[in-house]
């Protein structure tokens, strides 16, 4: 790891028992839990772009996933099919956001103000294999550049394996609003046109005709599934210019993506959501979830994601 800072700046990655530290000088900040390789906070000149709830637990010893940050969905997306031997001892959205994660300092690394890496692993464990028996190796490269923070997911599957790895995934991404804003005046685009499954109305498929799509569902609740969406996205609120903001997501090998927010009334019931949480977000969450990946053995796949903040 190359350590490259000036007295009185934050170290360029810090690391400390259940959480890493990467930072670009006072530029940009941004902070991993071993704890599902979860990315629980993006800073860009000191301003929170990701939400968080203050009641998550970010220790390794408490195995209920952050609630916020980018949780990572794998091997499967939702709750898993009963019918499936394989999955159905899976708790929904898998393990991978549960399980604890090596971080790997020989390969992470920063240079200086242009930018800095961390890598992280995940490998079956025996508390993993009694509940999914196939074998895997799970790579997730979070990295830090004056332009933003791209997020990289690679699933192998050992050449030693004996069968196809089949699986979903998906970056559980928890964008932060500012304190004007709440979801009902955010808009994502471009969704027109685009199949999808309501799963509030228990996976009903419907087509998007809204040009620009607010997140404004019935009790404020929206929880859909887009497929085959566009490569770039945005999530946006307000005038350019003028107080507005929002996030451009450019994803790669994630063919669908989920829009959702619980809204009030459903926020008030999830005990691991701080008092009036359901406001301060809305959930972006590119995915492999309508087609399943499956790799031979001695394969290997790739999904990503590129955010810039405005
Ligand atoms: C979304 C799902 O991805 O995650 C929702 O589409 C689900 O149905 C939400 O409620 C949160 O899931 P969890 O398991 O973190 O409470």
């Amino acid at each position: 790891m190359t350590v490259d800072y000036h007295l009185g700046e934050p170290l360029p990655i810090q690391v400390n028992q259940d959480t890493i530290h990467l930072s670009l000088g006072q530029f940009s900040t941004c902070s991993i839990a071993l704890k599902g390789a979860t990315v629980y906070s993006y800073t860009q000149n000191t301003i929170e772009r990701l939400f968080t709830s203050s009641l998550s637990s970010l220790s390794t010893s408490d195995p209920t996933p952050i609630r916020g940050g980018v949780p990572l969905c794998w091997p499967i997306f939702g709750p898993p099919n009963k019918d499936n031997e394989l999955y159905n001892k899976l708790k929904q959205h898998g393990f991978a956001r549960s399980s604890t994660w090596q971080f790997v300092k020989e390969e992470s690394e920063c240079q200086g103000e242009n930018g800095c890496h961390a890598v992280f692993k995940l490998e079956p464990t025996p508390s993993i294999t009694s509940l999914f028996p196939l074998p895997f190796s799970l790579k997730y490269l979070v990295s830090l550049s004056p332009s933003g923070l791209s997020l990289s997911l690679t699933v192998s599957s050992p050449s030693s394996a004996i069968a196809p790895l089949p699986f979903q995934a998906l970056l559980h991404s928890y964008f932060r609003l500012p304190d004007s804003i709440n979801p009902t005046l955010v808009k994502v685009t471009p969704l027109e046109n685009l199949r999808y499954t309501d799963k509030i109305l228990g996976g009903a498929e419907e087509t998007e005709r809204r040009k620009e799509v607010m997140v404004d569902g019935p009790g404020g609740e929206v929880d859909r599934v887009y497929l085959r969406a566009s490569d770039r996205l945005k999530l946006s609120w307000g005038e350019e210019g003028a107080g507005g903001g929002g996030v451009e997501m450019k994803k790669k090998n994630l063919c669908d993506v989920v829009l959702w927010n619980p809204g009030p009334e459903k926020g008030k019931g999830m005990k691991d959501l701080e008092e009036g949480g359901a406001a301060r977000f809305v959930c972006l969450e590119p995915g492999q979830t309508s087609q399943w990946v499956s790799l031979e053995p001695g394969e290997e796949w790739t999904g990503s994601i590129d955010l810039s903040f405005t």
